[in-house]
């Protein structure tokens, strides 16, 4: 069949996309919308590292999804071009301890990776910060989603070593940015003392998008993403809608618009319709599931699965269960109990049990179904 642009329906060479990529995770996007006073903030407390000082220090914390990550990431790329600034942004989910932070930012500074023979901490140190006085370089560090470098009690090292770094270190100049999405999580409160008091950073907020914001930031992905008029407004409401929803998170609306193409294309129909998003949703409702489960280890996997098939119970009965299937002990079950309860993934809430005292009561926050699914 020849292509006839007047028809409703796809040909086999065509698509819904413009653009496919631009629905991708790590996508940068060209225009940064409704983040103009968090851009600001975060440019002020860099200032100095333009003269070559030290730059403030910054917590930027904010709700999944409200563009925290993008903002270092334009952020450091505008600093690269423009100036001799060292910028490494660190994910702390895949680094989430102080060796792993500085063997990425030995590789930022060196433009190679550390020698996997494995250098002592000390060592790999002295060669990131002896190699920025040398150069007289400033290097701004940002620790992105550091709640993980707290799950594992590395947040307080890591910190200190990166803070004093100018006073051990013959004056290397380290500035720091860290990240959080983990709104439950205090983070100079949760930090030892002597980091606290070397520790004063500036407050970047990143607020929840409203459903208006929303619906703008997704309308420029839609025009750059799909052709002309596959998704009109109405449709394009809705994904703003449900996206508000899921706590604002625009991971969630990034996801939609990108699933509702794949279901438009598969009906080979040349517009995404509602019913698209609506199938597309009872997926994108669980990205934040779907990621959380995939970090976990083979015995935290074990773990949740025990939690979902007896839901509720108490943490005594659970680990029963999750003992015979994992051989594990008490103190390491405790531990997981505490992660995946600050993950989000369960509720551990103590409760009196009659007769002998208090007792912790596992529940899930997620559909049981969902997560054995998932699993
Ligand atoms: N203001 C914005 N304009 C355009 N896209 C945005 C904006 N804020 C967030 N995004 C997009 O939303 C997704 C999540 O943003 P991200 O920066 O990863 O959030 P966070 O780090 O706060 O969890 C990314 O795909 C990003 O491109
Ligand atoms: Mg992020």
């Amino acid at each position: 069949m020849a292509d006839d642009p007047d028809s409703d329906m796809l040909s086999w060479d065509e698509s819904v996309f413009r653009n496919e990529h631009v629905f991708e995770i790590d996508y940068v996007p060209e225009t940064f919308l409704h983040r103009e006073s968090q851009m600001e903030n975060l440019k002020y407390a860099l200032k100095p590292a333009v003269r070559g000082s030290r730059p403030l220090n910054v917590v930027a914390q904010g709700p999944p999804g409200t563009g925290k990550t993008t903002a270092v990431q334009i952020l450091f790329d505008e600093l690269r071009a423009q100036t001799d600034i060292q910028a490494a942004r660190v994910n702390c989910q895949v680094n989430s301890t102080r060796y792993a932070v500085f063997s990425r930012l030995f590789e930022g500074v060196f433009d190679y990776e550390p020698p996997s023979s494995g250098i002592s901490f000390k060592k790999l140190f002295s060669q990131v910060t002896d190699k920025l006085v040398e150069d007289d370089e400033v290097l701004v560090v940002a620790l992105d989603d550091v709640n993980y470098l707290f799950y594992e009690s590395e947040a307080s090292d890591t910190l200190y070593s990166l803070l004093r770094a100018h006073e051990e270190q013959g004056g290397a100049k380290i500035g720091v940015i860290v990240v959080s999405s983990d709104l439950d999580l205090d983070i100079i409160e949760e930090l030892d003392g002597r980091v606290q008091s070397v520790f004063r950073p500036e407050d970047v907020y990143f607020s929840k998008y409203d459903e208006p914001a929303i619906v703008e930031i997704l309308r420029e992905r839609v025009a750059r993403g799909f052709h002309d008029g596959v998704v009109e407004s109405p449709v394009l409401d809705r994904v703003a809608e449900l996206t508000a929803e899921q706590g604002g998170d625009l991971r969630v609306g990034i996801d939609l618009l990108r699933r509702a193409g794949l279901n438009a294309e598969m009906r080979a129909s040349r517009t995404v319709e509602r019913q698209d998003v609506e199938e597309a949703y009872d997926t994108s409702k669980y990205i934040h599931l779907s990621r959380r489960l995939g970090e976990l280890s083979d015995s935290e996997a074990a773990l949740v699965e025990v939690i979902a098939e007896h839901d509720g119970e108490q943490a005594g009965a659970i680990y029963d269960v999750f003992n015979d299937r994992t051989g594990l002990g008490y103190t390491r079950y405790s531990e997981i109990i505490n992660k995946i309860d600050q993950l989000g993934i369960i509720d551990a809430t103590y409760t009196d049990v009659d007769g002998r005292g208090r007792s912790r009561e596992l529940t899930l926050n997620y559909d049981a179904d969902a997560v054995i699914e998932r699993l």
